[in-house]
């Protein structure tokens, strides 16, 4: 095993000296972004390009990021590169909305999110988990990609916590075309780098919209016979997210979710909410894997702490929250916010013109030589007691911030410290001998060959 000692910091592309030129700049975007990263971003507080895409900042300094993401943020706009990356088939849902259908959503959703909402689907993550434990024993001393089962379990999560009586007629049928959707919009088409318009066909589009379709007609079936279960009995129905949405209104106006925004949040929330909790697990669990130190601490805490009530245990397990939390700071899942300015400002003492894009990148933040000390080591001490009060809120942003932060935040660390926690309590995972998982971004930022490791009991 290579268990490192904490000086010792996990895989990560060494930041390159010098910016690349346009084609090769194109090559490595579309490739893994990370690698394009050069030592300048990793130490300016901003820095400023002219790409094909147009001009690009890239936001490191807290101050500047307060300005665009919080005082100003009525001056930056979602850009249409993210959105158009990210809004096949999520059209209409919250995560791409914008002005004022953005805040009536907004308002709707807010109380499914909060945290004694949250708290309430405890026990359908405990039982996610408690099914990938088992599955997990039957495999002792066998290689697992712990990847794949990382998203399989934050899947199930979603479906249970979504649509709690089940996926109706043909789950298996319904899984697949999920699947198969999500892996193709998790490509980031070379073409949208490029700026090339829409009306030119992409071919991994084409293969996205049969799969959609199956998805959002399953979707329309099961909303149909909820909404008749509801009727029948309004007390009586599953008190899940599809009920939550269902009934969800605008408190301040009393407007309700059209159909089409019910189903596009729905494919939202599978969307923005699987794939980077799965990332934040995987991340955690190798990290775990190569430090002796925090494995004992962490099986030592959940020993302790598990078993009780299911309600609140996410709070009680601290140390455990504190390595994910470090996982969140190294490998960020969602590595880059971006933003278009739509008027005139000035950012880190460099003036921005309309139109410029705003790039804050949690992956470049979170590693910045002038935010953090040791910033490329393992070390969840930073998220304990006294320290985790110095570090600024506006230097450590793995769900974002301001207003358009990620709804689903706390959802995301109660599940990640729940399936954890288990998966601590029952196995030691340990990485394959010679396999260094390299970190890439596809989206989200996940290990590029997945995350082979041997699951022995404990
Ligand atoms: C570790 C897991 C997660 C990470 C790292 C993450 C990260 C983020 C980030 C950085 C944003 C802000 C993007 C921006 O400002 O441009 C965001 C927004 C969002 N996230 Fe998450 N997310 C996670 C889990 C989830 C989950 C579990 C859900 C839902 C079940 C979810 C739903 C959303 C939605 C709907 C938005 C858009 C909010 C809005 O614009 O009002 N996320 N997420």
């Amino acid at each position: 095993m290579l268990d490192f000692p904490t000086e010792l910091s996990p895989p990560a592309p060494i930041p390159r000296a010098r910016a690349l030129g346009p084609v090769s700049l194109l090559r490595v975007l579309a490739d893994n972004p990370l690698e394009a990263w050069t030592t300048a971003h990793f130490e300016q507080p901003i820095v400023i390009s002219g790409l094909s895409i147009g001009r690009v900042a890239v936001v490191s300094e807290p101050a500047a990021i307060r300005r665009v993401l919080f005082d100003n943020c009525e001056n930056y706009q979602k850009d249409w590169l993210q959105r158009r990356v990210l809004s096949a088939g999520l059209i209409g849902g919250l995560l791409t909305a914008e002005g004022q259908n953005w805040r009536t959503q907004r308002r709707a959703l807010a109380p499914l999110f909060a945290r004694k909402a949250v708290m309430n689907f405890s026990t359908a993550m405990l039982d996610a988990a408690n099914g990938l434990a088992e599955r997990l024993a039957q495999r002792e001393d066998e290689v697992v990609d712990v990847a794949v089962e990382a998203t399989r379990v934050t899947l199930e999560v979603l479906e249970r916590t979504i649509f709690s009586d089940g996926l109706g007629r043909a789950p298996e049928d319904i899984r697949l075309a999920m699947k198969g959707y999500f892996e193709t919009i998790g490509r980031i088409d070379p073409f949208d780098m490029l700026g090339v318009p829409d009306f030119v066909p992409r071919p991994g589009r084409r293969k996205l919209r049969p799969m959609l379709r199956v998805f959002e007609s399953a979707v329309d079936s099961i909303i149909s016979t909820r909404r008749e279960r509801i009727a029948a009995d309004p007390d009586g129905a599953p008190r899940d997210i599809l009920t939550f949405l269902l009934n969800a209104a605008d408190p301040e106006t009393g407007e309700a979710l059209s159909e089409a925004e019910i189903r596009a949040n729905i494919l939202t929330f599978i969307a923005a909410g699987h794939e980077t909790t799965a990332n934040c697990i995987s991340w955690s669990l190798f990290l775990l894997s190569q430090s002796g130190e925090w494995r004992e601490r962490v099986q030592a805490e959940v020993d302790r702490e598990f078993g009780g009530a299911p309600d609140g245990l996410a709070d009680r397990i601290v140390e455990t929250r504190a390595v994910i939390d470090e996982a969140n700071r190294l490998y960020p899942p969602i590595t880059a916010i971006s933003r278009v300015a739509l008027g005139r400002d000035e950012l880190a003492g460099e003036p921005i013109k309309p139109g410029t894009m705003i790039v804050i990148a949690p992956y470049v933040l979170h590693r910045h030589r002038a935010l953090w000390e040791k910033p490329d080591n393992f070390d969840p001490n930073r998220f304990l007691g006294d320290a985790r009060e110095t570090i600024d809120r506006f230097a450590y942003l793995p769900f974002g911030v301001g207003p358009r932060i990620c709804i689903g935040a706390t959802f995301a660390l109660q599940e990640a410290s729940i399936i954890i926690g288990t998966i601590m309590r029952h196995f030691t995972l340990e990485l394959v001998p010679g396999f260094t998982p390299w970190p890439v971004q596809k989206v989200t930022l996940r290990p590029k060959s997945g995350l082979p490791m041997i699951v022995r009991r404990r």
